[in-house]
């Protein structure tokens, strides 16, 4: 399904609750809450919102478990530009999860590890029950997390090339194409879909034609984002001008 907000932050604050809600119902039952999460600029008014309802509301992060989608490789984790910055910028910094409750791919492996890390990663969310929800969201490729065009429905998590339309849309962050590295740890497409839900979300008119492809267009490999047409469990959030070319 497809649910259309007037504005983004509409839509972000609506995500936040959902998100609230899983961890609360998981707090009532003594349970973990797991959730996948995802860095640029689409989630930052989610986290914001999480973050308000920590401080004003009480609302607690202590049984919560946090996988994130991916991280720049190589990528240290106190650089600026890291997954791990961001994360701590917007929401692990302002809640009380405890640290060793959050798990972003490490962007500091040697190569030859991470065949060994990422299936670790995948155990880890096995082991923990599954994610009860993944936030995406998606890129001018049509990439969810970093799977880019050419990705398996199947894929699990992995080290990744980025497509140059990727780099070139971080270039702003990194001062300049050529510092942006070429390569990514991401959970896969397969990771993803085993999440109880999904919610991909974009926001405004630059999104607007691949937010078309992926919720009309032809299931493919060449845009990665398509294969959630495939399940029953995605809802795509978005605000109008997102929205304006679904028919
Ligand atoms: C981020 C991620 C990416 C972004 C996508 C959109 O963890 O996995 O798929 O969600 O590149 O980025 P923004 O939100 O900056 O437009």
């Amino acid at each position: 399904p497809v649910t259309v907000f007037d504005t983004p932050k509409d839509g972000s604050i609506h995500v936040a609750q959902r998100i609230a809600n899983i961890i609360k119902e998981k707090q009532n039952s003594k349970e973990k809450a797991v959730l996948g999460l995802a860095t640029g600029a689409t989630p930052i008014k989610v986290y914001e919102e999480l973050v308000r309802m920590h401080k004003e509301e009480g609302l607690s992060f202590s049984n919560v478990v946090t996988f994130n989608l991916d991280e720049y490789y190589p990528m240290a984790a106190e650089d600026a530009q890291s997954y791990v910055s961001f994360m701590n910028e917007h929401l692990f910094n302002h809640i009380d999860i405890p640290k060793e409750q959050i798990n972003i791919p490490d962007g500091t492996l040697k190569l030859e590890d991470i065949p060994a890390f990422c299936l670790e990663y995948e155990k880890k969310i096995g082991d923990l029950g599954g994610l009860d929800i993944q936030i995406l969201g998606i890129g001018r490729t049509g990439h969810i997390g970093f799977n880019e065009p050419g990705s398996a429905p199947n894929s699990g998590t992995r080290l990744v090339t980025l497509d140059d339309l990727t780099r070139r849309d971080a270039a702003r962050d990194f001062g300049g194409k050529s510092f942006v590295p070429t390569k990514a740890i991401t959970m896969g497409i397969g990771t993803i879909f085993k999440a109880r839900e999904i919610i991909l979300m974009a926001w405004n008119g630059k999104k607007a034609s691949i937010i078309k492809k992926a919720v009309e267009g032809e299931i493919s490999s060449e845009v990665p984002a398509t294969f959630l047409q495939l399940s029953d469990n995605v809802e795509f959030i978005l605000d109008k001008d997102a929205a304006k070319q679904l028919t």
